[in-house]
């Protein structure tokens, strides 16, 4: 075990060599395995290298995709990027159970973001205020340069406030300021208009007496994650009895449904792993479309609190007959820049989506967070997780214990009467194997 210094100008062989001799017992069986994840295509091995620093090698996840979703009347296949067995599998038969009973609905109800120039300010809040009133159309047209392009496309920067937090922080300012970044999702845009409007505002302020005792000091500028006025909803609804052939049965289920919505609303250990569940839908699509999954998650989460009770993310009513369930969720997302013009499977991802805005992809990605909810809740409240979960984990039980073919169709066959754990395959194994 070794520290370095200067790794990241060694080249990728170097690299790997450093690691390897350092790092393993068998250097040679650890080069051999990155480099067997290396692409056989130089030039995209290399597109891929340069997303990141230090790449050594690629990572590997399933790309599959969930077909027969109906949201808002049209057709979609939706990509999803996940290592989770059963994910996909929940979200086509979620597709394909509602494909029938109206589809989705989606609707995008705002796009606005918002980041903020935190700053310290010692001196007359008065002043402070004074001075931005005066300041704010200067501060608006220094960034001129910066937001045209994106005022073309029809968003830009929308409003600049001064707000006091010294309540909560002595001294403590921000510059809170909301844009509309159409298809990106936008980051790089609110972060250097914010840089920009920093810079300004102390400029401005250093020219002025006032602030020559009481400096206003920039601490930093950055987009915030947390965007809760770019929210979409989407939902299904259906007449109780047409939830299953028994009308007795669908009752129970309905019922069942909203009561395990009910408690994931109200008892945070539920809702934590009921959310899970969602954005086990949403990340997937979110990574498939080349998406920032951090950014969407630490959102996600923070809107569950908003009322102050971590709760669920999705709600279900029975009223007059009619069985509706939904979720409305925050989703930062873009059809533009970052990765969607540089990842060849991205490009894919959104070609198959039939290359949507941002505002569609919010609204398919929230129709991908609720369909696999609506999976997941139905198999807990009727047969329970683990029958179709391990089902799907079949697979990698056999993979780990290196079954062959004939091993596989023998034991896949047995296992379509009996319930799958990782002991009985492991016994049925041994069986065909003695
Ligand atoms: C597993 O990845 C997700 C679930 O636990 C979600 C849930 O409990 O609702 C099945």
């Amino acid at each position: 075990m070794e520290y370095i210094s200067g790794f990241s100008k060694l080249s990728k062989e170097e690299k790997i060599g450093w690691l390897s001799n350092n790092y393993f017992q068998n250097a040679e069986k650890a080069k051999e395995l990155l480099k067997l994840y290396w692409h056989k295509d130089e030039k995209l091995q290399q597109l891929h290298d340069e997303f990141s620093e230090n790449t050594i090698s690629n990572y590997y996840l399933p790309f599959g995709i969930a077909p027969n979703f109906k949201i808002n009347g049209k057709a979609y296949v939706i990509p999803m990027a996940i290592e989770e067995s059963s994910v996909v599998a929940a979200a086509s038969k979620a597709a394909k159970f509602w494909q029938n009973r109206g589809g989705f609905k989606a609707e995008v109800l705002n796009t606005i973001k918002s980041g903020q120039v935190h700053f310290m300010y010692g001196g007359n809040p008065e002043k402070l205020e004074k001075f931005f009133e005066e300041n704010k159309e200067k501060i608006l047209s220094s960034v001129q340069h910066l937001t045209e392009n994106m005022e073309k496309r029809g968003g830009g920067l929308l409003g600049i406030k001064l707000k006091n937090k010294t309540e909560k922080l002595k001294n403590y300012y921000q510059l809170d300021c909301s844009f509309e970044t159409v298809d990106a999702m936008g980051a790089n845009f609110i972060n250097s208009c914010l840089e920009q409007i920093a810079k300004t505002f102390k400029t401005l302020s250093l020219a002025k007496e006032n602030f020559q005792e009481n400096p206003i000091k920039i601490v930093m500028s950055i987009l915030s994650n947390y965007v809760e006025e770019c929210v979409v909803k989407a939902e299904v609804s259906c007449p109780v009895e047409k939830l299953m052939k028994n009308p007795e049965e669908a009752k129970n289920f309905a019922e069942r449904f909203v009561e395990a919505i009910n408690i994931a609303k109200v008892e945070p250990l539920r809702a934590v792993t009921h959310n899970k569940g969602i954005m086990n839908g949403i990340d997937a699509v979110v990574l498939a479309t080349g998406n920032d999954f951090r950014a969407v998650e630490a959102c996600a989460h923070a809107y569950a609190i908003k009322d102050g009770n971590y709760s669920s993310l999705t709600s279900a009513e029975i009223k007059n007959g009619i069985f509706k369930f939904w979720i409305e969720i925050p989703l930062a997302l873009g059809t533009v820049g970052g990765l969607t013009s540089l990842h060849p499977l991205v490009k894919l991802a959104l070609e198959m989506l039939d290359k949507p805005s941002a505002k569609d992809l919010m609204k398919i990605t929230a129709v991908a967070g609720l369909a696999q909810n609506f999976g997941a809740i139905r198999s807990l409240v009727t047969t329970g997780i683990q029958e179709g979960h391990m089902k799907m984990h079949l697979m990698n039980i056999l993979n780990q214990y290196e079954a062959t073919e004939k091993e596989r169709q023998k034991i896949v066959e047995h296992f379509k009467n009996d319930v799958v754990s990782h002991s009985a395959v492991l016994r049925e194994l041994e069986k065909l194997r003695n």
